[in-house]
């Protein structure tokens, strides 16, 4: 059986003088993979006072009973890696609210160690083989660490939270790391399509990486997304609402409030959750309607997080508020406020679920919020109303509750009238419509889901292979070879897209491999570039390559001082033209600039903000094929830069033409842009052709980034050179 390892911040169980599972939604979700996988849970023990012979004796217990591997964490990293990062600095974050994200280096330094911890404790059990799945923001930098370490198992990582937009998280001081550090994952789930929306423009704008809308190409894999947002387990209200004690329950709060409209909020007290907001439309409906005698607001919040301030003033607040309005409007007859400041037994919540007229679930923003889903599984007595926040992820499966914005008192007051009076059958239609969905897509759906696309292979025609070595058959090629042609583009293939080209300059990495190349007596190199002939003198001169500079329309061969012109017939009498345009156009977008080169004219738009850069790119090419058309020129659309260069001029015609002279036993070309796959379409079928990184190609085969290919290229002539020089 395969083993999935199933990864927490907390473990499911509470540790007291005996040991309880505890069953939150995670738990039930995950509970029907135990029947296809050996299922390992490793998370935090909870609390942070255990002795080295309590932790053996738990460890123990947890690990026999229920397969659970826990970690210890003393006091200090409770404070800052759990208190302190987690939840004083991401969660604000994550839920928009950076007034509230506070920071400190020693957080962040825990939050890194605890990281570790986690991926030490994972490693020790997994195999080649495994599925680990993580779970949410305390352990961003988990994938990556885990990639690093364990080589062969899939991870996927799931957020349970929201994630921000990009000018939101872009505040966090450590942006960079934490998105690097989800990157390492093989899958990275979310709830909605807006925060996989926001992700990837954190991507773009933070890192400067493109994505797919399905998948991010890194340089030495693929990190596939996805929306699956989170189910309830149905099946245990059902049952739980078969049972005496929930009868006991209802008869109960049937009889406590027998005459009363009952409207219900339940929820963790979380200044997420919108209760201040809440608590404002409530006084503004009592102050303005005449149902002091009739209504009960139940609040059943959860106590939550107690030790970080931000907790303790919203307590403090709720407190001072519940009381006011009670003061105010309560009357002999009834407390319009019944504020219940503890967890509730599960029989309890089905039966306040099924009795409450109204459900008001307000946050300001929510991962998914199961209440609002738990509520309208529980409507089985008589069809309630919920009124859900706009701001919910829940809200986008959910549209036939009465959607607020929970910023607006007004609407929220009028929110409450309205669901009192609707007519019963439109309550009906309204419950049934959304239960269907919840019954449906439940909480086992959600995990099958996503365990079946992390563990599903791609379709390699749709998405780049990551690879490092190219296939066995080109390797035997390359190894038998007399003789191997390079046509190499530079930038994007073999060294990394930079802002600044100039800062593209080869690195000792990159120094190395061409000296590698140049000590090989059966390679030659052309080094075909787009740049002009004075930045490849300056950077690749000392190398004994031929050099292809402005995609063709200058070269320089190896043994010779003298750069030459492909095509001086070659007409380029449009540029003063183009020129014009290109000036316009990089004035109207701040951040972009203009190249002259000798035979083409490039708009580099890389500076520029990503979404109006694509845009105003599509917007010059659309207006450069109306005004050039007459011409004998090439428009091209590479990555960040739009060209225009003479027709008579491409990467692919100037090898055709050096190659006439040639003979060899190996052509490899490679390049990461459009302007390399007139390279690919000029190859014969045994030409290697590569790919680097993502898009459609006339190339053979394909890696995943510069990275990847200095790998690939390292490796194929690494072991033919090394054999054949012991030979
Ligand atoms: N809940 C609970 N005990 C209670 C009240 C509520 O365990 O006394 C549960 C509730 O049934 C729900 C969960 O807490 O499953 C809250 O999940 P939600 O997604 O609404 O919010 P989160 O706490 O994850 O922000
Ligand atoms: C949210 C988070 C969970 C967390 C839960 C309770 O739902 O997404 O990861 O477990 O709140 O918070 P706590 O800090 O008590 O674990």
């Amino acid at each position: 059986m395969q083993t999935l390892i199933n990864v927490s911040n907390r473990l499911p169980v509470t540790i007291g003088k005996t040991i309880e599972k505890s069953s939150g939604g995670l738990v039930s979700a995950l509970e029907g993979l135990g029947d296809r996988y050996d299922f390992i849970w490793v998370g935090w023990a909870g609390g942070s006072v255990h002795s080295r012979s309590e932790r053996e004796k738990i460890s123990a217990e947890l690990e026999d009973r229920f397969n659970y591997l826990p970690l210890f964490l003393e006091k200090e990293e409770v404070k800052q890696y759990y208190t302190g990062f987690s939840n004083s600095s991401l969660w604000p974050l994550l839920h928009y609210i950076s007034p509230y994200a506070r920071y400190a280096e020693a957080w962040w330094e825990s939050y890194q160690r605890v990281n570790r911890m986690f991926a030490d404790t994972v490693a020790e059990r997994a195999k080649p083989g495994d599925i680990i799945w993580v779970h949410d923001y305390h352990l961003m930098l988990l994938p990556a660490l885990l990639r690093e370490r364990i080589p062969g198992v899939r991870t996927g990582f799931f957020l349970h939270t929201p994630f921000p937009p990009s000018v939101v998280f872009a505040c966090h001081p450590n942006r960079k790391e934490l998105l690097e550090g989800l990157l390492g994952a093989d899958l990275i789930g979310f709830h909605t399509f807006t925060y996989l929306s926001h992700f990837r423009s954190a991507l773009l704008r933070i890192l400067g990486i493109e994505s797919e809308i399905d998948y991010i190409c890194c340089d030495s894999h693929k990190t596939a997304i996805g929306v699956y947002p989170i189910g309830i387990n149905y099946e245990k209200f059902r049952q739980e609402m078969a049972s005496d004690k929930y009868d006991r329950c209802l008869d109960d709060y049937r009889k406590i409030y027998a005459g009363k409209k009952l409207v219900l909020g339940v929820e963790r007290l979380d200044y997420t959750k919108g209760l201040r907001r809440r608590l404002d439309a409530i006084e503004q409906y009592l102050s303005r309607y005449d149902h002091t005698e009739d209504t009960v607001f139940i609040f059943i919040n959860v106590p939550s997080r107690e030790n970080v301030p931000e907790y303790q003033d919203l307590l403090a607040d709720i407190e001072a508020k519940v009381s006011r309005i009670n003061g105010r409007y309560g009357t002999i007859g009834n407390t319009p406020i019944h504020f219940i400041h503890q967890s509730i037994d599960f029989s309890a919540l089905c039966a306040l679920y099924s009795l409450a007229d109204v459900a008001m679930v307000t946050p300001l923003v929510d991962g998914m919020n199961l209440v609002a889903k738990e509520y309208i599984a529980c409507q089985t007595e008589h069809p309630g109303v919920l009124i859900l926040s706009e701001f919910a992820g829940a809200a986008q499966e959910l549209p036939h509750a009465i959607i607020i914005n929970p910023y607006n008192i007004n609407e929220m007051t009028e929110a409450i009238v309205s669901a009192f009076e609707l007519p019963e059958a439109e309550k009906q239609v309204m419950i049934d419509f959304m239960k269907e969905r919840v019954i449906k897509f439940d909480a086992r759906y959600w995990a099958d889901s996503f365990i079946s696309d992390l563990t599903t292979e791609t379709d390699p025609a749709r998405m780049p292979v990551s690879t490092t070595e190219l296939p066995s058959q080109v390797l035997q090629t390359v190894f038998e070879a007399e003789k191997i042609v390079l046509f190499l583009d530079y930038d994007g293939t073999i060294a990394d897209l930079k802002r600044r080209p100039v800062e593209a300059v080869p690195d000792d990495e990159i120094n190395r491999l061409f000296k590698f190349l140049e000590a090989d007596p059966r390679i030659e190199t052309y080094m075909t570039s787009g740049r002009k002939k004075e930045d490849m003198d300056q950077w690749f001169g000392r190398y004994d390559f031929h050099l292809i500079a402005e995609h063709g329309y200058h070269y320089k061969l190896r043994n010779s001082d003298q750069w030459e012109i492909s095509d001086p017939h070659a007409d380029l009498s449009w540029k003063q033209q183009v020129l014009d345009i290109f000036k316009h156009h990089a004035g109207m977008t701040p951040g972009s600039f203009v190249e002259e080169k000798t035979s083409s004219i490039v708009w580099h738009y890389r500076n520029t903000d990503p979404e109006y850069g694509s845009w105003k790119a599509n917007h010059l090419l659309a207006t450069l094929s109306a005004m050039l058309s007459n011409l004998p020129v090439e428009i091209r659309h590479g990555k960040k830069i739009v060209e225009v260069t003479s027709m008579q001029i491409s990467k692919g015609i100037i090898m055709e033409h050096l190659l006439q002279e040639q003979s060899f036993d190996v052509l490899l070309c490679a390049g990461d842009d459009e302007t390399d796959e007139s390279m690919f379409r000029a190859a014969t079928p045994e030409t290697i052709s590569i790919k680097v990184g993502a898009g459609n190609t006339a190339a053979r085969f394909r890696v995943a980034g510069p990275g990847a290919f200095r790998n690939a290229l390292r490796r194929a002539l690494e072991k033919s050179f090394s054999r054949k020089t012991n030979l």
